[in-house]
């Protein structure tokens, strides 16, 4: 990037710092669980949902976390938030361990909140982020999708630094898969595990998928961004569609915040958007960790021995 354009676009060259974790959908394939909780709020194991995505964010150094939340959100509120009765009672009773767990969620992040009103889609909520994020690039982080590590991330933000414009993370999935995501058209780079962004279709009919790499809920987004989402029209499913003004901006030269590139992601993530994968997502937890793998492993085994056996 040569110094005329850095002028021009004084956010090309600056850090990442902030996220920005729409959060106001409607839950509705949990209801009636999310008829006063939100979706967001429930559990994995004994954190909510939510909590290990705000962990990943600032495990990759962005401490600045924006929340797009809309009506019946406020537990999430209180969740990031000092509970001061619950740490007396805590504190009272010597209980350390649970004071510090309760502490945890407080300490984690400076936490923002925008309403998003209306519920017209994830570009429209990202949109909401405008007047905090400003003319900053920022990371974009889905609740639905939990990644292990925070390294997809970090990795996310070092493309966007050294390259500029904005960055998804794809993870190649079955064919009869792709229509259930934003999936993306690529060409190779000299970095094995990063792509150029040549094209993004929401949730395409297998046969006009630009590929089988889909973009799993991250992602890097240049500024640039929110004049596009201002133009876009509604999309896929009536909503204003993030994928459809990051498809405008792969079309777009650098100089005017355009560029996708693309990391392919080959690492473990959980789907918590629907029941099965959501239980699945929970067994998964409570089974790698320490303090209920011994307890629950045995009785995971024998249980499906049981359903093997048709025995109740
Ligand atoms: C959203 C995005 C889609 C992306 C997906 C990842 O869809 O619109 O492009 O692939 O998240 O989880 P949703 O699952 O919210 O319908």
């Amino acid at each position: 990037m040569n110094d005329a354009t850095e002028q021009k676009r004084p956010s090309a060259s600056a850090p990442v710092t902030k996220a920005v974790v729409p959060a106001a959908g409607l839950g509705t394939r949990f209801l009636p669980a999310t008829k006063a909780t939100p979706k967001e709020m429930l559990p994995i194991v004994d954190k909510p949902a939510i909590q290990y995505v705000v962990e990943e964010a600032v495990a990759a150094d962005l401490k600045d976390v924006l929340m797009i939340t809309g009506r019946s959100k406020r537990s999430i509120e209180d969740h990031f938030d000092r509970a001061y009765e619950l740490e007396e009672a805590l504190e009272a009773k010597g209980d350390d361990a649970r004071l510090r767990s309760v502490r945890e969620s407080s300490d984690l992040a400076q936490v923002h909140y925008v309403r998003q009103g209306e519920p017209r889609g994830l570009g429209h909520a990202v949109l909401c982020a405008e007047a905090h994020v400003g003319d900053n690039p920022f990371a974009v982080l889905l609740g639905d999708d939990l990644i292990e590590s925070a390294d997809l991330l970090r990795r996310m933000i070092e493309v966007r630094e050294r390259r500029g414009g904005s960055v998804v993370a794809l993870m190649e999935v079955e064919p009869e898969q792709v229509s259930l995501y934003g999936c993306a058209g690529i060409e190779p780079t000299d970095e094995e595990d990063v792509v150029a962004v040549t094209d993004l279709v929401e949730k395409p009919a297998p046969e006009h998928a630009p590929s089988r790499w889909a973009i799993i809920g991250r992602y890097v987004c240049d500024p640039a961004v929110f004049p596009v989402l201002h133009e876009t029209p509604p999309g896929r499913g009536g909503e204003i569609q993030l994928t459809d003004a990051l498809r405008e901006l792969a079309r777009r030269k650098p100089e005017d915040g355009g560029t996708v590139h693309g990391v392919l992601f080959r690492g473990r993530r959980y789907d918590t958007g629907n029941k099965a994968d959501y239980i699945r997502t929970v067994v998964d937890f409570a089974c790698r960790r320490p303090d209920l793998a011994d307890e629950l492993l045995p009785w995971l085994r024998d249980f499906v021995e049981r359903q093997d056996a048709g025995r109740p």
